[in-house]
């Protein structure tokens, strides 16, 4: 077990620590990027933004960026696939990732010389160097041990003893299961000796969940592509990708215990223990991730409500496993509002979106607040009867806890937990499914957020739905405006706004002019210009916020024109036979259609 006699870390506020992170790249010429939106622009394959990479994705499959090939931002992700660990020390769902970028650019050496760099140097983190310890890639039978890594890390003077090796699992990184740009990485551990409990672990170091180890950096290094079948090819263009977590990074230079600790959070705990009979650590940190989370949400451009489909079943789901914390802890009835409006105060100075939409944001959650408290108190009382034969949850049970009292599934599976007991979550679904509420996919995946799926099916879909909107305002208007999009690799789903149901024979007009522009072959041509220029050329943005940003816009010729971060097919010809198999209603004056590509 390694422990190590240091001194106090420096004390730096959150914000002080982002803004020393975008001017330290600044000073090795990295343009700094705005964060992208929570819930991705015209990106139909995923629900939220996970990562500082994921908005870049189209540069690291080798699109030029208009800001050039060094690149630094601090960005808004959440993650739900960790959600039942948020309660522990480290884990959350939103948090902020500080990263740096090199499209085919520099790579292994500076990257790792810059990570120690900005971490020790006295001008910048000057965190002990004796508190940090790495981990480098072990090799297999895809790729090499990654020995230069390891070599550059000793050379800047980090001891053999602190450089641990581990396998895919822990250092590589990359698009989960599918093919595209991936590598192995080294990440950075801080040793938080002073909170650890002490660890009686063979071997204990990076990677161990004692808690004394605290991952804050990792560096990815994109040297492969996964390849279709499997394989693992190297890259024409190399990537670095790197992550830094500040509620991590906080902790560490705060020299608090944890992440609840810093002052990215202080103020709202304390708020919801002025609010609270209770004292519990875990539900108070529920109530403080999850708000944080469904603020942020809220207040993204997208304007998302609570609701029972995608972003919107995410953050209703965030607010009342909240609320029902809140009720554990003995907290008054209605407390949203006020949190909402501490989480506003907290980050409002860096985030000017909470305080435009601040009155969206604390509206919303009150009103589902309300909605939740209308039935929660019922809802534990049927769930009380439910768990009294001690037997467990059937899928009748929570499918009664989920239609007439609004419990998501993950809160009965909570609630069975805390008593020992099983729920039939599989079954559920397929009740779900039968009363068509949620397809079985969205009930298993609403929670998970991968990352962004480039699959060829998936990208042809992607092209494909732009084809669609166009012939939707070709055959039914120019009122018709994309108000969301999910793309799998077996399927599309657009929703669009429209008054009325759509006809079969309109519904034929819109699939003919589709299969007509595949027919045509027409090329897809990307082009870059500002927002303004765009859309003064007829460009279809719905989705974008600033005018002086430079977009990239998308144009088949004769059909489509749209800003978006693509990637898209080359020419409409490789797309196969487009068919709706099914339109109908989602919301007043929205409707949805599902379609495929046959070969
Ligand atoms: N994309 C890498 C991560 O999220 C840096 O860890």
């Amino acid at each position: 077990m390694l422990r190590y006699k240091v001194g106090e870390p420096n004390l730096f506020s959150s914000v002080e620590i982002a803004s020393k992170y975008s001017e330290f790249f600044k000073s090795k010429s990295h343009a700094v990027i705005p964060s992208a939106p929570i819930i991705p622009d015209n990106d139909p394959t995923v629900l939220f933004t996970t990562a500082g990479m994921h908005p870049l994705v189209p540069f690291l499959w080798g699109q030029p960026h208009p800001e050039g090939k060094r690149l630094t931002s601090v960005q808004k992700c959440l993650r739900t696939d960790d959600i039942d660990e948020v309660g522990d020390e480290c884990h959350h769902t939103f948090f902020f990732m500080l990263g740096n970028w090199s499209l085919g650019d520099y790579f292994k050496r500076e990257t790792i010389e810059w990570s120690w760099e900005f971490l020790t140097s006295k001008k910048w983190l000057g965190i002990h160097k004796e508190r940090l310890a790495v981990t480098c890639f072990a090799g297999d039978s895809d790729a090499p041990r990654d020995d230069e890594s390891a070599r550059i890390w000793e050379e800047l003077g980090v001891p053999k003893k602190r450089i641990f090796f581990h396998g895919k699992k822990d250092n590589w990184w990359g698009p989960a299961g599918q093919s595209g740009p991936c590598g192995p990485d080294t990440e950075i551990f801080y040793d938080a000796a002073k909170r650890s409990r002490e660890c009686d672990q063979e071997g204990c170091g990076p990677g161990c969940h004692c808690g004394k180890w605290v991952e804050i950096w990792n560096d990815v290094f994109m040297e492969y592509e996964k390849t279709k079948d499997g394989k693992f090819e190297k890259l024409a263009q190399r990537n670095v990708d790197t992550g830094m977590g500040l509620e991590r990074t906080a902790a560490v230079l705060q020299g608090v215990e944890n992440d609840y600790e810093t002052d990215l959070f202080a103020p709202l705990i304390k708020e919801i223990q002025g609010l609270a009979c209770e004292h519990d650590v875990v539900s108070e940190r529920i109530i403080a991730d999850h708000l944080r989370a469904a603020v942020f949400v809220l207040a993204d451009p997208r304007g998302v409500r609570p609701s029972n489909v995608e972003h919107g079943y995410v953050i209703r789901r965030l607010i009342r496993r909240a609320v029902r914390h809140a009720r554990k802890l003995g907290a008054s009835k209605e407390f949203c509002r006020q949190l909402g409006e501490k989480v506003i105060s907290i980050y409002g100075n860096s985030w000017p979106e909470l305080i435009r939409n601040k009155q969206f944001v604390l509206d919303e959650l009150e009103t589902e607040e309300k909605r939740f408290n209308e039935t929660l108190e019922r809802g534990l009382k049927e769930f009380e009867k439910l768990a009294a034969a001690g037997t467990g949850i059937s899928c009748d049970g929570a499918f009664l806890l989920y239609q007439s009292y609004g419990f998501p599934i993950e809160m009965t599976a909570e609630l069975a937990k805390e008593r020992g007991l099983p729920v039939d979550e599989k079954g559920f679904c397929l009740c779900l499914e039968k009363h068509q509420e949620l397809s079985r996919e969205s009930c298993k995946q609403k929670f998970s957020s991968g990352l962004a799926d480039q699959s060829e099916k998936t990208v042809a879909l992607h092209t494909a739905s732009h084809l669609l909107q166009a012939a939707l305002r070709k055959v039914l208007g120019t009122h018709v405006q994309q108000k969301g999009s999910n793309i799998t690799p077996e399927r599309l789903r657009f929703d669009f706004t429209h008054s009325e149901k759509v006809n079969a024979e309109q519904l034929k007009a819109v699939e003919q002019q589709v299969n007509a522009w595949i027919s045509q072959g027409i090329p897809v041509e990307r082009r870059e210009e500002t927002l303004e220029k765009a859309k003064a050329e007829g460009a279809l943005a719905f989705f974008s916020t600033k005018y002086d940003e430079r977009v990239s816009v998308y144009t088949i010729k004769g059909a489509s024109k749209e800003v978006c971060t693509g990637p898209h097919v080359s020419n409409t010809a490789e797309l196969g036979r487009f068919k709706i198999l099914k339109e109908e209603s989602v919301s007043a004056g929205v409707r949805r259609i599902k379609a495929v590509l046959e070969k």
